[in-house]
């Protein structure tokens, strides 16, 4: 898809699709709308009087041939209250528009009139929202795909604005659209495809192409480190784990000064069967997506770095694949993590932070000040939340309540759950310096509580992304399957900082 600024007055531009988003209370003044309404000749006006188009939220009216237009079709978006818009609303707006703009494959064209965002933001935002849409997650079907992409995506603004100020920004929604969606093709991919090494070898070049330092730990390595909370897992599977470490620019240069480094780490369980734990058969295959945490901070690192960020930034991805075997780990083994730690593993199915435990350790071996990672990591966030808002823990409060406040632009739902010491006695063990699971209430805080554990009082965010990982419904913006999650929050608060 080809995305561009669009010069000049919408009446006069030839395109298959004009999306023009209408809002619930639009002033009767000199709306955009009454203007748009004027020039097709009453055409709008009817239609929102027949109630056939209500202008809430997502809701489309698409009409062929409009008089008064050069376009060939017109599409009413509603875009909800002007009070309650938001750049999240916008790009989902944007992205709403383009995936009607699939049935036809054409030229789209959307008119940005005003609204939250300033003008450089907006055009980010509609091209990130256009490249979210225009994806689709059939990649292995053959046949029967009748929706084709987008040509192009244009953007039109009312006002005169500084051409060059938006193409500087569409590029950068191009990046970091092109990273949530790479993201996504990662967690959609099946298990048998993406292996931990698969992962990893993708990774290398990929990151290396896009300007990263980066290097694979290998197995033996491992052992050496004495990361055997992380090998307890991959014990019962043929595929050997393995690690990505990756560095900004900035994060590998040699006598850099003494910023303090950025460890983003994620999850790469590329598939979790459980292991001897195992998980019922219903819904199992949702697990080829247990890495989705991890292709979040791949993204992240691989956009980051292509907007040429100056921030010194650490990504760690630990990649193993759970399954049992008869060398798989069992429920009361006892291992020892590599900060020295012993763990009872009292169910394999914990195994996110089992892995996680070992890798947030080797971040601060590595120098990191500040860690974030990113997990599929519980089913009682699910519980918790719901598929609308991702759990959010911490001892950072200042960086959580930046994300927090971020979301309003990401349009990435997050909450934050407490984490209190009391908590911590759920995990302890009778044998081990601590256990692997607590009992069934408040599931997404024990197993942050145990993380916690292996952060060494390093300033950290947890964000628990089991149930926005995947999206079973789809949306009239975007396709069923994996969502990307994580890559636009991190990338947005690594940019703000
Ligand atoms: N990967 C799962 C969590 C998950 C569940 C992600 C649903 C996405 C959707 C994780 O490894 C897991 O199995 N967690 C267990 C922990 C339990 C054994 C303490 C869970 O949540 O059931
Ligand atoms: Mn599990
Ligand atoms: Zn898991």
């Amino acid at each position: 898809m080809q995305i561009e600024h669009q010069p000049g007055e919408y009446k006069n531009v030839a395109c298959d699709l004009l999306i023009f988003p209408v809002f619930e209370d639009e002033p009767n003044g000199s709306s955009p709308l009454r203007v748009l309404n004027k020039t097709t000749g009453g055409l709008v006006k009817s239609v929102l009087d027949s109630k056939e188009f209500k202008p809430e939220l997502h809701h489309t009216c698409r009409l062929q041939n409009p008089r008064g237009l050069k376009a060939r079709s017109l599409l009413l978006v509603g875009a909800g209250k002007i009070s309650e818009f938001t750049p999240a609303r916008l790009r989902e707006m944007a992205g709403t528009g383009v995936r009607v703009a699939r049935s036809c494959a054409g030229r789209a064209v959307v008119f940005l009139s005003r609204g939250v965002a300033s003008t450089a933001l907006a055009a980010r935002i509609a091209t990130e929202g256009a490249l979210y849409a225009d994806y689709e997650s059939d990649l292995y079907k053959t046949r029967d795909k009748d929706e084709k992409n987008v040509r192009s995506f244009r953007i039109l603004f009312d006002r005169k604005v500084s051409g060059k100020e938006v193409e500087r920004n569409i590029q950068r929604g191009i990046e970091i659209g092109a990273a949530t969606n790479h993201a996504r093709t990662l967690a959609n991919e099946p298990s048998n495809i993406l292996t931990p090494s698969q992962f990893a070898e993708q990774a290398l070049e990929a990151g290396t192409r896009a300007g990263l330092v980066l290097r694979i730990m290998e197995r033996d390595e491992m052992e050496k480190l004495g990361m055997h909370a992380l090998l307890a897992v991959s014990r019962g599977s043929e595929e050997p784990p393995k690690m990505i470490v990756m560095r900004t620019p900035a994060a590998a240069e040699k006598g850099r000064k003494r910023k303090p480094i950025h460890a983003l780490i994620g999850k790469g369980v590329t598939f979790d069967s459980g292991g001897i734990s195992i998980k019922p058969a219903e819904k199992m295959e949702d697990m080829k997506g247990d890495m989705a945490g991890g292709a979040a901070v791949l993204g992240a690192m691989i956009a980051l770095s292509r907007l040429k960020t100056q921030v010194p930034i650490i990504g760690l991805i630990p990649l193993v694949e759970n399954m049992p075997s008869g060398k798989a780990t069992k429920p009361g083994d006892v291992v020892r993590s590599c900060l020295g730690k012993t763990i009872e593993i009292i169910n394999t199915d914990a195994e996110g932070r089992l892995i996680m435990a070992d890798a947030l350790y080797y971040a601060r071996t590595l120098g990191a000040g500040r860690m974030i990672d990113i997990a599929t990591l519980t089913g009682a966030c699910v519980v918790a939340l719901g598929h609308v808002n991702a759990g959010m823990m911490g001892t950072d409060q200042k960086t959580i309540d930046r994300i927090r406040k971020n979301c309003a632009i990401t349009g990435e739902g997050l909450w934050q759950l407490p984490l209190d010491d009391a908590y911590r006695k759920e995990i302890r063990s009778e044998i081990a310096d601590i256990k692997n699971v607590g009992n069934r209430w408040g599931g997404a805080i024990t197993a942050a509580k145990f993380l916690q554990e292996f952060t060494e009082n390093i300033p950290w965010v947890h964000l628990d992304i089991a149930g926005v990982d995947i999206d079973h419904d789809g949306r009239p913006f975007a396709c069923k399957g994996a969502t990307g999650f994580g890559v636009r929050t991190i990338v947005q608060l690594m940019e703000s900082l």
